[in-house]
């Protein structure tokens, strides 16, 4: 018997689209299923102003298949240097819908973010008194943290200080690896949400790293210890509407990724919805992937729903598995979950 689950339209709170060739590949992957997407400004250089986001859009728009009515929702890069007064007009404009902290060289391209964010605060104020949200990479970048706690003493250390400093300010605690991330998410009164991505609820750091290392599994904040898996699980299918859906679909190259010093990302975007109505399915929770992906991150920003549907259909025969994407700067590995996938967007 065949089943299916018709959901409102699923968002993405958090996706890295690239430019040039790689955007015009990767651009209709998500489009086909996705109504929005958060489009992180990790660019080289990075999208920092209003006028930068106006001109990335622009690019988006253009690389956009011509029937498509995917809407691209811009964000800022923070740095030490933001105009508050550029951030307040981009954001009532209806130019740019948040603005992205990256401690520098926490991740990818971050090398312009915030060393000190007692020096933003004047930008983090004006945010708070506009409602401008802050999209937040978690992770301190001290070299003598090791790298899997960097999520939690990045909580102790700087968020829950920079959120007690401005208390007015909505904050999403992005991709989200950690029971420290989902615990702190969960004690937050109001103004904090935080975003999982689909490959934290299928890999742990054995995954990357036994029987082999897997530069396709190698992604910031890097997966976690089983447990940490766990919480994320319980979180994402609990029905807790502060927690959606960020993909963080970070394509790079196989070139880039399949070499002594890699690149971070998973590139998700093509089997993401496919593997969490697997999740989902797995916990018994299929009646609430609807509100993690198309529900919750709309009430978090203020923004409708979206007024059309996606249909998943559950295939007796598994769907033949995702490999690479082609693109004008070489192939793209798609994520592999290590199971086979039998829930597909129907077309
Ligand atoms: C992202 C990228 O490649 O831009 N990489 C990743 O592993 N998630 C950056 C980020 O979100 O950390
Ligand atoms: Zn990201």
């Amino acid at each position: 018997m065949t089943r299916t689950l018709t959901l409102t339209r699923p968002d993405d709170w958090h996706l890295h689209l690239r430019d040039g060739a790689v955007l015009r590949a990767v651009l209709p992957e998500t489009a086909r299923d996705f109504g929005r997407a958060i489009i992180m400004p990790n660019l080289l250089p990075p999208v920092v102003t209003g006028a930068d986001a106006a001109a990335y859009r622009a690019r988006i728009m253009a690389a956009l298949p011509a029937d498509s009515t995917f809407e691209p929702l811009m964000t800022l890069y923070l740095t030490e240097e933001t105009d508050p007064d550029d951030v307040v007009a981009a954001h009532a404009s209806g130019l740019v819908t948040a603005v992205k902290l990256y401690p520098a060289g926490a991740t990818t391209n971050s090398a312009s973010g915030v060393r000190d964010v007692n020096r933003v605060r004047g930008v983090l104020e004006a945010m708070a008194e506009a409602g401008v949200p802050l999209c937040v990479h978690g992770e301190v970048t001290d070299p003598d943290v090791d790298i899997f706690d960097r999520e939690a003493v990045f909580i102790d250390r700087v968020l829950d200080p920079l959120r007690r400093a401005v208390p007015g300010l909505r904050v999403v605690l992005e991709h989200v690896t950690t029971a420290d991330g989902v615990d702190y998410v969960m004690s937050a009164q109001a103004g904090l949400a935080g975003t999982i991505t689909a490959h934290h609820l299928v890999i742990n750091r054995n995954h990357l790293l036994v029987g082999g290392i897997r530069p396709h599994y190698y992604c910031l904040p890097v997966a976690k210890r089983e447990s940490h898996r766990q919480a994320l699980r319980r979180a994402a299918t609990s029905g807790d509407a502060r927690f959606f859906l960020g993909t963080d679909s970070a394509p790079h190259t196989d070139g880039n990724k399949e070499t002594a010093c890699g690149c971070a990302g998973c590139f998700t975007a093509p089997n993401a919805l496919s593997i969490l109505a697997h999740v989902f399915e797995e916990e018994g929770a299929l009646d609430r992937l609807e509100g993690f992906t198309s529900r919750h991150g709309p009430a978090f920003y203020g923004l409708p729903e979206n007024s059309d549907t996606i249909t998943l259909t559950r295939h007796e025969t598994a769907l033949p598995a995702a490999d690479k994407i082609a693109t004008g700067d070489g192939p793209v590995t798609v994520f592999d979950p290590g199971f086979a996938l039998h829930w597909a967007v129907a077309r």
